[in-house]
């Protein structure tokens, strides 16, 4: 089982890092067009096998060959925000440079189930949908694992138990007009409405639209790069190890929530065949409202798009 990941940035570098400790591939390839930076990046991370104890291979490369008999590719490559960006910011640029990957991709892993994690997520899923021609069940977008995550965080921290007990689930665009559900929300099963006031639910929810650029403003000179990691990881864990975990994830519609032709978080169950189907909930009226906002923003980023 052979992962490999494309960009050696921060959240390519911390994908690795990851599938490195949680031991999900035998053979991981980090791809980088910057000379000896993944080459660089990968022999640091190979150097901590003796005092971890992970036995996994990692090396790293400029040559796209290398891809070859990839199970899963991870594409991070593109620019990060910086303060004072949106994620919508890096369309042109992020474009470009996932549609090369993306070709690459076509190239030389055929077979490969796609994670896109490079910003606007929910446009440049779509840009690697249409490039590589993939079946839609293995073109997936990575937004929903991590915008769920912070959710789940901050409702802990607010409630002072383990984030371990908070379930949740956000869906939408990843953008300030995601969707983190509170009615779903609960910490071992009792709803948060239970147990936080609704101003206090309300704060969290913004706080949580706002997530990474929170991150963003603190860091300055990039965004959030360890739980975007993690939250690929998890994706990819799934489908290497067949686990049908229901994760929300970018993904096409092609009617479901009555929204058709964008890519949009919604639960699906991933697995070995990478989605193997998407969940369609209730959703209350305003929740509903919300989704397809979301959808029309993806819609603008779609047809703002270079030609492909
Ligand atoms: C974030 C970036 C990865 O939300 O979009 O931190």
């Amino acid at each position: 089982m052979k992962l490999s990941i494309i960009g050696a940035g921060a959240v390519g570098t911390s994908c690795a890092h990851w599938a490195l400790v949680k031991n999900i591939a035998q053979e991981i390839v980090l791809f980088d067009i910057v000379p000896g930076l993944a080459r660089g990046k990968a022999l640091d991370l190979a150097q901590s096998g003796p005092l971890f104890g992970y036995s996994g291979k990692i090396y790293g490369t400029e040559d796209f060959s290398l891809l070859k008999e990839s199970s899963i590719v991870i594409i991070t490559a593109g620019k990060p925000r910086t303060p004072g960006m949106s994620r919508e910011d890096l369309l042109k640029v992020n474009a470009e440079i996932v549609k090369s990957c993306a070709e690459k991709i076509k190239q030389f892993a055929p077979d490969s189930i796609l994670i896109v994690v490079s910003n606007p997520i929910d446009a440049m899923v779509y840009v690697a949908y249409k490039i590589t021609g993939f079946p839609k069940e293995r073109v997936i977008g990575m937004a929903g694992a991590l915008d769920t995550a912070r959710y789940r965080y901050f409702i802990a921290e607010a409630l002072g138990v383990s984030p371990r007990d908070v379930q949740a689930l956000v869906m939408g665009i990843h953008g300030d007009l995601m969707l983190p559900l509170t009615r779903l929300a609960n910490v071992a099963g009792i709803p948060i409405t239970e147990l936080l006031n609704s101003e206090k639910i309300k704060e969290i929810v913004e706080r949580t639209k706002y997530g990474g650029g929170e991150i963003v403003n603190l860091l300055k000179t990039g965004s959030a790069f360890t739980t975007p990691g993690l939250a690929t990881i998890e994706m990819a864990e799934a489908i290497f190890k067949d686990e049908k975990r229901i994760l929300s994830c970018s993904v096409l519609l092609e009617g479901e929530y009555g929204i058709d032709g964008v890519f949009l978080g919604v639960p699906v169950i991933l697995g070995r065949r990478g989605v193997e189907k998407i969940l369609e909930i209730r959703l209350e009226k305003e929740e509903l409202e919300i989704l397809h906002r979301g959808a029309e923003a993806c819609r603008n980023l779609i047809q703002a798009l270079p030609d492909l």
